[in-house]
């Protein structure tokens, strides 16, 4: 048994060595780590399970009968992170560049049939130079093979991205169908097809980091929830993110421990500017109803004109979904209506409470809005509202104009409770618009036309420019006072725990996407 045991010893030495040194040296030298290195920073210590670390490849073509690693280039397994069951794959970019063909496909198809059958996240760190260009068509088949249990675990267990080197190709696509990526900046890079194919085609000129980099992901296509400063950041955040979600569809998120005090905000009353139109940071609202230092935003780069992140309050995971008024107002535009919609839908899936801070003058008008369908994509963050059954609470703290009002979770959309602060304003439009339209005939024919214009945008505001008309309908269930905004939330909350909420049956909805 002596040799045995010592066969088996040099056996995993070998495979924990992946490439060999060199490489991992090489590695190294550019500023990345190696993919049990990764595992080593995400898992607590010493709890990681490796799966198949014997696996090769079956290949002959191309020499590749001589280029045999064990592990074939991923290490799959399971573990503890901060406690809770997680599985994670990590390509080894070490080995044959990470690349992926039949054997390494299978094992990370075992870790994902795995965790949707156990119920537990899967965590997948990408660093790979795509289909094994030896192996041919069974490297095509293994992806489609991943990107199949991507699409029929999501919204059962929840799947995170790192990107942590190269992810090109058809192999983005995996990423793309969970439900959260980061990228790590200057060493990590995204696209279907890279800059020499972009040159040829299109006789773009652009580099690998501009055309798919973590800034270009994160700011300007928002295909990125996160871009991280190093690998150890993308690791943390990972860790951070997991902490708000439930291990599967079927659970809650673990609850933090919670000391009710005093929960009043005072410093929130003096919050809303005086002047309707000067904007205001939304995250200081943010700061102001949820437990301190819990605000973990997600796509924070991309259409800041909305603000989304999880958050707790008394200790319980939510999911905020915000108007930004610093940013063109906090108008509801293609791309926030999209970064919302997902992000509810992420929510509602995963047994995620949701709180809507609404401040939005409506939605942005121009031949770009339209032609960019902000019909279709403004219906999805309507639709993913309407269909969610989490329990969901608005907060009015100023503007609530046009459909925008509707969409933004109001009561006829089903949300539970529906709050407004003393300044908000619930209306069809602004009183200065609804007065040049509904007076236009009496503007046009008074001695002094501006001064009769300010004369009915005066009486429409008086009119319509509050909360009181939406609360006399119970369309808002209370008018509040921004410093209570905080304990209305957490007794709302509370009061919801239990909600049940069916939808019809059916096969699945046809979200507008
Ligand atoms: C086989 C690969 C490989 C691949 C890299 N290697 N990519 N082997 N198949 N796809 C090998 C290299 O030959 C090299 O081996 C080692 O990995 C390290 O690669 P380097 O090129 O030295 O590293 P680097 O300079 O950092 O460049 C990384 C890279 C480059 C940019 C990723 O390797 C590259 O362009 N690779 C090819 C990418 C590609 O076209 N992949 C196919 C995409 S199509 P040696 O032994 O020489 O050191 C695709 C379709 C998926 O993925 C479809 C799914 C539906």
């Amino acid at each position: 048994m002596k040799e045995k045991l010592e066969d088996l010893e040099k056996r995993k030495a070998e495979a924990r060595l992946g490439g060999g040194a060199k490489r991992i040296e090489a590695q190294h030298a550019k500023g990345k780590l190696t993919a049990r290195e990764r595992l080593d920073i995400l898992f607590d210590k010493g709890t990681f399970e490796e799966i198949g670390m014997l696996v090769t490849h079956r290949s002959t073509n191309f020499g590749l009968d001589k280029q045999k690693f064990l592990g074939d280039g991923v290490v799959t397994g399971y573990g503890k992170v901060n406690g809770r069951l997680v599985y994670a794959f990590s390509q080894d970019f070490t080995v044959l560049g990470g690349s992926l063909a039949e054997a390494h496909a299978e094992k990370i198809c075992k870790v994902m049939d795995l965790a949707t059958k156990n119920g537990a996240p899967i965590i997948g760190l990408n660093d790979s130079g795509g289909a094994r260009i030896q192996e041919g068509v069974v490297s095509l088949g293994g992806y489609a093979d991943i990107f199949y249990r991507n699409t029929l675990s999501s919204g059962v267990i929840p799947q995170i991205s790192a990107i942590m080197g190269p992810c090109a190709g058809g192999a983005v696509y995996s990423p793309a169908l969970t439900d959260f990526i980061l990228m790590v900046e200057n060493s990590s890079y995204m696209f279907v097809t890279g800059p020499n194919v972009v040159k040829t085609v299109t006789n773009e000129e652009v580099t690998a980091e501009e055309l798919g980099g973590a800034d270009t992901h994160a700011i300007k296509s928002g295909v990125t929830h996160f871009a991280c400063e190093n690998e150890l950041a993308a690791l943390e955040h990972v860790k951070q993110l997991l902490s708000y979600m439930p291990s599967n569809c079927e659970e809650e998120t673990p609850r933090l421990a919670y000391e009710p005090g005093n929960e009043s905000r005072p410093a929130l009353n003096d919050l809303i500017p005086d002047n309707p139109n000067q904007p205001y940071d939304i995250r200081e609202v943010i700061a102001g109803v949820c437990d301190a230092d819990s605000f973990l935003e997600v796509h924070k780069d991309y259409a800041e004109n909305i603000v989304v992140g999880f958050a707790r309050l008394a200790g319980r995971s939510i999911g905020i979904v915000a108007n930004q008024p610093a940013v063109l107002a906090g108008v509801l535009d293609v791309n926030s209506s999209k970064k919302g919609a997902r992000f509810v839908r992420f929510c509602d899936s995963f047994n995620i409470p949701l709180l809507v801070l609404e401040d939005v003058p409506g939605f942005l008008p121009g031949t770009d809005q339209e032609w960019n369908a902000i019909i279709t994509n403004g219906a999805k963050l309507l639709y993913a509202f309407s269909e969610a059954t989490v329990p969901r609470v608005t907060v009015i703290t100023r503007k609530a104009y046009g459909g925008a009002y509707d969409v933004m979770n109001s009561k006829h959309i089903g949300a539970d409770m529906n709050y407004a602060w003393p300044s908000a304003e619930i209306a069809v439009m602004g009183a200065k618009g609804a007065a040049e339209i509904i007076f236009r005939k009496e503007i046009a024919e008074a001695d002094d036309p501006a001064e009769k214009l300010k004369e009915k945008e005066a009486e429409y505001a008086e009119l319509f420019a509050n909360p009181y008309n939406a609360a006399a309908r119970g369309y808002v269930d209370e008018v509040i006072a921004p410093e209570n905004t905080r304990s209305k939330l957490i007794k709302a909350f509370e009061m919801l725990e239990n909600k049940v909420a069916n939808l019809p049956r059916k096969k699945h909805g046809n979200i507008p996407l």
